[in-house]
């Protein structure tokens, strides 16, 4: 099993009964996903993506990361929403969120173009000085502003640095296999392009190239995490509801939703998987938040977050339930050294494992935020490793898909996107946007 939802923390706040409606609805959900019959039916393209994946393809991305490998002293990796949170997630969660300073034989990656913030910007070109460095531009529509401007600067960058040839050899751009001004411009450029599926979108994107690529270039074996996926979707697709902790995990959210429980806080042990909770935040939220509905997600790291929000998810207004991932075994050990003095009274764990206080942590806090009328669900997985990852990105994409179609929505649009977009260019004079720029200004200035 890859995923183990463990109910012992949820079960006082969820009827048997419960759970006993709950578990047509989510096999009919499935079937839903299944079949193709679901309202955004187009989008399903991840559902076999890890056993339907294009090899060839597959190929040039081990071939490309290893050209990165062998050019770049840094990948700067320009993307947004889903064109970027895959692959941070997935490198920071099998390696660390301390990734860049570590040592290592594998170059160093940075995230452009995932905000308009000139300091955030300027701070990657600084760490980017005096360093060999590759692109790898990520956008399906190939519009988007964020990482088009940062596309532009980088660009600019690297054909003043190796010169227009030089360019065609260290940027590479992910994105649609036929339309869009980004694929136009690539390949007029001449750079080696890498497709984001027409039937994927941004949020389910991860195992495409959008995230591979810039994996691969970490290190990490995609092989072994392509290989994870496909026995969870082995497991999920076909295992009954007793069974499917996929399934389990969509109906129990729902039940807590329909309880108004309105915010879902995925919760974790280790800093490495910050943004893989980035990642989720971006999946769920996306996928169900729509049509005035939809669970809020949050994320905290324990027992960092203990020391600032643990106040209020203990005692605070009782609207919110937590998801646990359970890291089960280490990746490192240290054990709490002996003090013959004993000044800081810890002698009665010294020669315990960091982790064995970890666990005893989660348990305490586990039963603390039960009692304090908190429901948990616990999500137990084996380790870290690439293989465990994939199974993991699979368990959270189907569970999505089930649980946005148990909540009644689509899962695979986003249409609330769209509004913030539509004001920002209106207000920067976009052609065709000037009447609209004009009657939001009249409005900001009356405020
Ligand atoms: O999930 C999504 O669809 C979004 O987060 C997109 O990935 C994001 O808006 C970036 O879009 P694009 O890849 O077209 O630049």
């Amino acid at each position: 099993m890859s995923v183990n939802v463990n109910k012992k923390f949820v079960s006082q706040f969820v009827t048997q009964h419960e759970l006993v409606y709950a578990a047509p609805a989510a096999t009919a959900a499935l079937s839903l996903v299944k079949s193709k019959n679901g309202p955004g039916s187009n989008f399903l393209g991840w559902v076999d993506l890890p056993v339907n994946y294009d090899k060839e393809e597959f190929a040039r991305i081990k071939a490309a990361a290893a050209r990165i490998k062998s050019m770049c002293d840094v990948l700067v990796v320009i993307g947004i929403g889903g064109s970027y949170l895959g692959a941070r997630a997935v490198i920071e969660y099998c390696k660390s969120n301390n990734y860049n300073a570590l040592p290592k034989d594998t170059p160093e990656i940075y995230f452009a173009g995932n905000s308009i913030s000139a300091s955030a910007l300027s701070d990657i070109l600084k760490m980017c000085e005096g360093k060999d460095i590759c692109v790898n531009v990520v956008s399906k529509s190939g519009t988007t502003t964020e990482p088009a401007i940062a596309f532009r600067v980088f660009r600019d960058l690297i054909v003043k640095k190796y010169g227009e040839e030089g360019a065609k050899q260290r940027i590479f751009a992910t994105t649609d296999k036929a339309r869009g001004t980004l694929k136009t411009f690539a390949d007029r450029e001449g750079y080696e392009t890498f497709v984001v599926p027409d039937d994927i979108g941004g949020r389910y994107s991860v195992l495409t190239a959008v995230g591979l690529l810039p994996i691969a270039v970490a290190g990490i074996d995609i092989d072994a995490l392509m290989a994870g996926a496909a026995a969870a979707r082995e497991e999920y697709m076909t295992l009954p509801f007793a069974d499917n902790a996929a399934l389990q995990y969509a109906a129990l959210r729902n039940i807590l939703y329909k309880r108004g429980k309105g915010v879902e806080i995925l919760v974790s042990y280790e800093p490495a998987a910050q943004m893989m909770s980035e990642w989720w935040k971006q999946l769920y939220g996306e996928s169900e938040g729509k049509d005035g509905k939809g669970i809020y997600p949050a994320s905290v790291v324990f027992s960092t977050d203990l020391h600032s929000l643990g106040q209020f998810i203990q005692d605070g207004s009782r609207t919110m339930f937590e998801t646990v991932i359970d890291v089960v075994s280490p990746k490192d050990h240290i054990a709490i050294p002996d003090d013959p003095e004993d000044t800081d009274g810890l002698n009665y764990i010294a020669g315990r494992e960091l982790d064995e206080i970890n666990h005893k942590a989660m348990l305490g806090t586990l039963l603390a935020h039960v009692d304090g009328g908190v429901p948990n669900i616990l999500l137990e997985t084996p380790d870290r490793s690439e293989d465990e990852t994939g199974r993991l990105i699979y368990f959270f994409e189907l569970a999505c898909a089930v649980s946005g179609y148990m909540l009644g929505v689509n899962p695979f649009d986003q249409p609330g996107v769209e509004s913030y977009k539509k004001n920002m260019f209106a207000l920067l004079g976009k052609k065709g946007s000037e009447e609209r720029g004009a009657e939001l200004a009249a409005r900001i200035a009356e405020l």
